[in-house]
């Protein structure tokens, strides 16, 4: 059970709670509100910064029954829908969440993929996040950029890595809308909870979103209208 106690410890469960991150809460924010969503969010920053948080409230955001139905009016989930109650809790069926350390081979990849093949089974989308990302094989990744070359409509990918510069190429860096997250105190992971830490972190940390230089647009693709 040491996987349900993770996924419970305190974590910022809205964009406004991630400290010093306001330019990614921002990209994501407007991309959620303008109801355009990319089919692929790469997340890059030293550890402890946010990746995994910011994924799961992205994950939330994209399935909140509430935000679905127009009720919740807000790019941030609603924290309290069953789809957001389940992916808090780590019990979702629509949410995937691997690492790609220990998860790194080409079978990996391909269970992966059946496993996400049909619709989601209660909110929207069918969300892959994949944690540093970087680690998967070569064929793992071949396999996975087949994917992403033609995702199913339902299907958003998450990814987040500690080392894009280790992508193989950095071809997802071309698939995905990607977004760093920089900390003053590289390789510190934060302690949410203590003042003086968020102080040090409001101060000390810039954070950039940015797409790469001729990529295209994905976010201007096949639109979500939540
Ligand atoms: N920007 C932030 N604002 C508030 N709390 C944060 C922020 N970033 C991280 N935290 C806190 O730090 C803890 C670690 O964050 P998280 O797991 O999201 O980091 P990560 O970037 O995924 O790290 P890793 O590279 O180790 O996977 C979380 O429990 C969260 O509460
Ligand atoms: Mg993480
Ligand atoms: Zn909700």
């Amino acid at each position: 059970m040491a996987h349900r106690a993770l996924t419970l410890k305190y974590r910022p469960q809205v964009f406004a709670d991630l400290i010093g991150q306001d330019h990614v809460s921002s990209v994501l924010a407007r991309a959620l509100e303008s109801g355009r969503v990319a089919h692929a969010f790469l997340f890059t920053g030293a550890r402890g910064v946010g990746k995994t948080t910011s994924a799961r409230i992205l994950a939330k955001a994209l399935n909140c029954e509430k935000r679905a139905a127009g009720v919740h009016k807000s790019a941030d989930p609603c924290n309290a829908c069953t789809s957001c109650v389940e992916i808090t809790t780590g019990v979702s069926l629509d949410v995937v969440e691997i690492d790609g350390a220990s998860n790194r081979g080409i079978d990996d990849v391909q269970n992966l993929r059946e496993k996400v093949r049909f619709a989601p089974t209660r909110g929207r989308y069918r969300i892959v996040i994949i944690d540093e990302v970087h680690q998967l094989s070569k064929d793992a990744f071949a396999a996975l950029l087949k994917t992403l070359e033609e995702p199913p409509a339902h299907l958003v990918f998450i990814f987040a890595t500690t080392d894009p510069q280790k992508l193989p190429d950095d071809p997802l860096a071309h698939a995905a809308l990607r977004l760093r997250a920089r900390g003053a105190a590289q390789g510190g992971r934060p302690a949410a909870r203590d003042p003086e830490a968020r102080g040090r972190r409001r101060r000390g940390r810039a954070v950039h979103a940015h797409r790469r230089r001729g990529a295209p647009d994905r976010t201007q693709g096949r639109g979500l209208d939540a």
